[in-house]
């Protein structure tokens, strides 16, 4: 076994063993593993085989479960073991075995998080917002969540590739080009160039409707730029720089970092070549002379490929996409991270790049959308969030609360943290949600300092901070790696055990690409570190459970910040 192998891993694997050998089971497919418990009165660990095997084996649950640990023989990492309700055995781990873990773990860079993805390429492609709109809700959720899974699966060793695939490329780059042309107010392009572009395609768009020969000379340009025309291409050029310069200075504040900018226009080229695998394998068909592939057998509508005007479709892009990064990358996986309207869309491309034999495995995570309490963000109403602004009025917020508890703080700090506390608060307001809920956001609970935000774990870790300063300046000749963690009292050992459960929320968060599973976690973890801190002593404890005790806080202190940092949450020591 690993060093790092859970208690969840190797437990299961011994109850396993001994099931088959003690009741010569030979290919059941019963389930004769343990799973976590979630309460300590059914110990650490439980065991349902007894149930799963009764009738296989005609006798009661509770008597396999009774002959069971009558003929087995413990790991020693076990305490004791129990029968309960109908037939459930309990597993209790020892104290030591316990304390050794965290020990070791607290020891590791890792946290016994297993590295599980070394030599594996996953390609995240997330917050994707289009050149020349502003970011609405959708794409500002895609960040935040698509970044936490970003960080998940690199801290589990995968090569990651954060792809941001803007939509750099269609049809609305016509009335751009004649827009900007004409209406162009280059103050206000200085001023908040994205609202700017956003300001002109309306206003030519408006003026398409009512304006025939503006909507041929729009479809003149657009045929220009598709051709390569310098003139339009610069420009097409410009909208994308001030596009990307605008997000990214929100990418910085939210500290989120993309290893490629690859628009849908850097796959232009490979669209024909798709039209052509499709029609070679006769998976396209005419239809009102448009180009389609006919779903029925998967079950969903047809999927045009190509309009009848000749131009291309979203769905050939993400195709033509798929091919690309499978030749250049080999990713053994690809996550894509958009809003829940997208659905379709994604089982769609991702069914034909099936019949394709296109070889990544593709998987879309998508999200509800976010609420205000006053109304649903959406473009398309014209309600468009300005995240400037909301990340604006968070770090303000933030920097109120600070200043009301940390009044003798030098102002510098106090917006120092201020900032980490209302970005995380922003960020942690929607992590710590199914993704697939609904999502209610309000001040209140992003900033409750009581309940399950941001600011609550961040003030949770530099109070033990500063628990482990405070020690260092009374005890400054003690040397704690000379002392090991010894669990005493109870609180102690569902601290323990809890800390030992790290590695599985970031598998578990990871797999399921649920953020909200870490963030689940760490609350717990802080509430019980929050009793612990409560009951036991800890400075005024004698020598020996002392710096046990602090050992126990610096692991905790360790997990909440890498546990954080995996939500893209920072933390500072002092608060
Ligand atoms: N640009 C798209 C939008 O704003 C999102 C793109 C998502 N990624 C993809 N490969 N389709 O809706």
């Amino acid at each position: 076994m690993r060093k790092f192998a859970t208690f969840e891993e190797r437990l299961s694997s011994w109850t396993t063993d001994a099931m088959v050998s003690i009741f010569n089971l030979d290919g059941t497919d019963a389930k004769l593993g343990v799973s976590p418990t979630n309460n300590e009165k059914f110990g650490d660990y439980q065991c349902n085989a007894a149930m799963e095997l009764a009738r296989s084996l005609k006798k009661a649950p509770r008597q396999i479960a009774q002959e069971f640990i009558d003929q087995a023989e413990l790991p020693d990492f076990v305490e004791k073991v129990e029968i309960a309700g109908p037939g459930f055995i309990n597993f209790y781990l020892s104290n030591e075995a316990l304390a050794e873990y965290v020990t070791a773990m607290g020891e590791d860079p890792m946290l016994g998080v297993e590295q599980v993805g070394e030599g594996k390429t996953v390609i995240i492609d997330y917050s994707s917002p289009n050149v020349a709109k502003p970011m609405h809700i959708g794409h500002i959720r895609s960040t935040v969540i698509g970044n936490s899974i970003d960080r998940l699966y690199r801290f589990r060793g995968f090569n990651v590739i954060a792809d941001n695939h803007l939509g750099d490329w269609g049809t609305q780059f016509g009335l751009m080009l004649v827009g900007f042309r004409s209406f162009v107010d280059e103050a206000a392009l200085e001023k908040a160039p994205v609202e700017e572009l956003e300001r002109i395609y309306v206003k030519s768009y408006n003026k398409s409707k009512e304006d025939e020969a503006w909507r041929e000379k729009a479809k003149a340009e657009l045929v220009k730029l598709q051709q390569g025309d310098p003139d339009n291409r610069a420009l097409w050029g410009k909208f994308i720089e001030l596009s990307i310069d605008e997000f990214n200075t929100i990418y910085d504040r939210l500290d989120v970092k993309f290893d490629l900018y690859r628009g849908e226009s850097f796959y232009n080229d490979r669209l024909p070549k798709i039209i052509k695998a499709l029609e070679e394998r006769s998976l396209a068909k005419e239809s009102d002379g448009a180009l389609i592939v006919d779903l029925e057998e998967d079950e969903m509508p047809i999927c045009i490929v190509r309009k009848s005007d000749g131009g291309y479709n979203y769905a050939t892009t993400d195709l033509a996409t798929v091919e690309s990064r499978v030749e250049e990358f080999s990713p053994e996986r690809i996550i894509y991270v958009t809003d829940e309207r997208q659905q379709l869309h994604f089982k769609q491309f991702f069914a034909i790049s099936r019949k394709l034999g296109m070889s990544a495995n593709l998987v879309h995570v998508w999200f509800g959308l976010m609420r205000l309490p006053e109304a649903t963000f959406s473009t398309r109403e014209g309600n468009v969030i300005k995240l400037a602004a909301l990340l604006d009025e968070a770090e303000a917020r933030a920097l109120e609360m600070v200043k009301a508890n940390s009044p003798e703080m030098p102002e510098d700090k106090q917006k120092d943290l201020a900032k980490a506390i209302g970005i995380g608060a922003i960020k942690y307001a929607d992590l710590s949600q199914n993704p697939q809920s609904l999502v209610t956001f309000t001040w209140e609970k992003a900033l409750n300092m009581e309940g399950n935000s941001a600011p609550y774990l961040q003030y949770a870790y530099a109070r033990i901070s500063s628990v482990s300063d405070k020690y260092k300046v009374q005890f400054p000749e003690e040397n704690l790696d000379a002392y090991s963690i010894n669990i005493e009292h109870d609180i102690e050992r569902k601290l323990a055990v809890k800390l030992t459960r790290f590695p599985a929320a970031v598998q578990a968060a990871a797999e399921n690409y649920r953020p909200n599973i870490m963030a689940d976690y760490l609350y717990e973890l802080a509430q019980t570190y929050s009793s612990f801190y409560q009951n036991v002593p800890f400075l005024k404890a004698d020598k020996g459970p002392r710096e046990s005790r602090i050992r126990l806080c610096q692991a905790t202190a360790k997990v909440l910040q890498q546990g954080l940092s995996l939500l893209g949450i920072e933390t500072r020591e002092r608060i």
